[in-house]
């Protein structure tokens, strides 16, 4: 079966946040595979800019101009795509272009092959192995960049079912942390209305501290109901706190500012009393020497960098040589081309990352994001635990366990 690509359009979309998004749709023989690009809040330094600075509309003209080349590509390269993509825009980071168009070309012309060849996705990107389910990771309660004033000063509180065997009752466990949590807050705040942040985490008025203690409790009331481990997880998004001018890390809700040596005892405070599995950049993201000192002293905590590495096999080979961090977050359009972000996961398990594929706090309702965790063999996918657009990717792995399953779940810390 050929999978040349017949033709491809591009136009502008809305993604979960209402913000404009760029979508694709590829042509393979009858079939039309479509993709469209997320967007980040919480953005590292280093990461593919979105748009030209003509914004959405001039990268969809832009499109207009370079679109013909990949007439006749086959879709199934997925490699070829992305040098395809870095010889019409030879920018570091797709500023002529944006990022936006080379995540959704990519994923547009795999999905188009899946569907033209009636292989899934995940097998597309990932070939013959053995496949096991990513642990989901979902975002139950938050602040920062993702809601509004008056939340907690850390970005992400997280549940992850580091016990469960299946990938079902893995994602019904942090939907049921999700409602506990809830449950907890009305108990500390009789006025919470019940509003959320980007993600789909409440959104309430409560500092760090006492979050940190609501979604505790919330993992270990929920091990105990289902019988299995679900544990906690937190992202910093430590970019956000950190304050370059003054080089001290700022939780104005608390009205407390932390050197970097405070900050990792903060940390490492957290780990000693609550044990998460999971820390996502808990320092800003040019402190390699800091994530390989935290990485150091937390032996069953994943110290995962996100604005760190953005996605990017260079920063993480700097990062691999001090053992800075041992879990890498994934976010393809961090970098822009889906085969670039294969590279990367190639890089990180080379070099013993634990792989976190990741969503976006804007995000699309498309479903890629399950078999690109699954492709990529990562132990971890983070996509939320509700709403429409979370839901989408997590619906999807349990669709993918009935039809080519049962699979097992991957490893991780436990
Ligand atoms: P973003 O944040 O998608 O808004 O960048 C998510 C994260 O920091 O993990
Ligand atoms: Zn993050």
């Amino acid at each position: 079966m050929e999978t040349q690509i017949k033709d491809l359009k591009a136009r502008i979309v809305f993604n979960s946040r209402g913000e404009k998004a760029f979508e694709v749709d590829v042509i393979v023989g009858e079939s039309v595979g479509r993709a469209s690009a997320p967007a980040g809040a919480s953005t590292g330094g280093g990461e593919a800019v979105p748009f030209p600075p003509s914004g959405p509309e001039g990268a969809v003209e832009a499109f207009k101009a370079y679109s013909n080349k990949f007439i006749g590509f086959d879709a199934c390269d997925i490699e070829g795509l992305a040098e395809l993509l870095h010889q019409i825009d030879p920018s570091p980071s797709f500023t002529n272009i944006g990022g936006a168009a080379a995540f959704a070309i990519t994923v547009a012309a795999v999905d188009a092959a899946s569907k033209a060849l009636k292989v899934p996705m995940f097998k597309l990107i990932g070939g013959d192995k053995v496949y096991a389910h990513p642990y989901p990771l979902g975002n139950v309660l938050g602040g920062g960049k993702h809601a509004g004033e008056g939340s907690p000063d850390i970005q992400e509180f997280l549940s992850i079912p580091v016990g469960s065997r299946r990938v079902y009752d893995a994602i019904y466990a942090n939907i049921l942390v999700h409602k506990d949590v809830r449950r907890l807050i009305e108990k500390l705040d009789k006025t919470f209305a019940g509003g959320k942040g980007d993600e789909g985490a409440w959104a309430p008025n409560l500092n760090d501290l006492n979050a940190l203690e609501v979604v505790s409790t919330a993992v270990n009331n929920v091990s105990d109901k289902i019988g299995f481990k679900v544990k906690m997880g937190i992202d910093f998004a430590s970019g956000s706190l950190f304050d370059p001018k003054t080089g001290v890390y700022n939780y104005s809700r608390r009205g407390v500012k932390l050197t970097k040596e405070e900050q990792i005892n903060f940390v490492l405070s957290i780990i000693d009393k609550y044990s998460p599995a999971y820390i996502e950049d808990p320092l800003f993201e040019d402190d390699f020497e800091g994530f390989a000192t935290l990485t150091k002293a937390s032996k069953n905590t994943l110290i995962v960098g996100d604005d760190i590495f953005v996605t990017n096999s260079s920063l993480l080979l700097k990062g691999a040589e001090i053992g800075a961090g041992n879990g890498v977050i994934l976010k393809v359009n961090q970098v822009g081309p889906l085969g670039d972000a294969i590279g990367f996961a190639k890089v990180a398990k080379a070099n013993k990352y634990t792989i976190v594929v990741s969503h976006r706090s804007g995000e699309s309702v498309d479903p890629h994001l399950a078999h690109i965790a699954l492709g990529v063999s990562s132990e971890i996918m983070k996509s939320g635990v509700v709403g429409g657009e979370r839901i989408a990717k997590l619906n999807e792995l349990i669709r993918i366990d009935e039809l080519y399953g049962p699979l097992k779940m991957m490893k991780v810390i436990k």
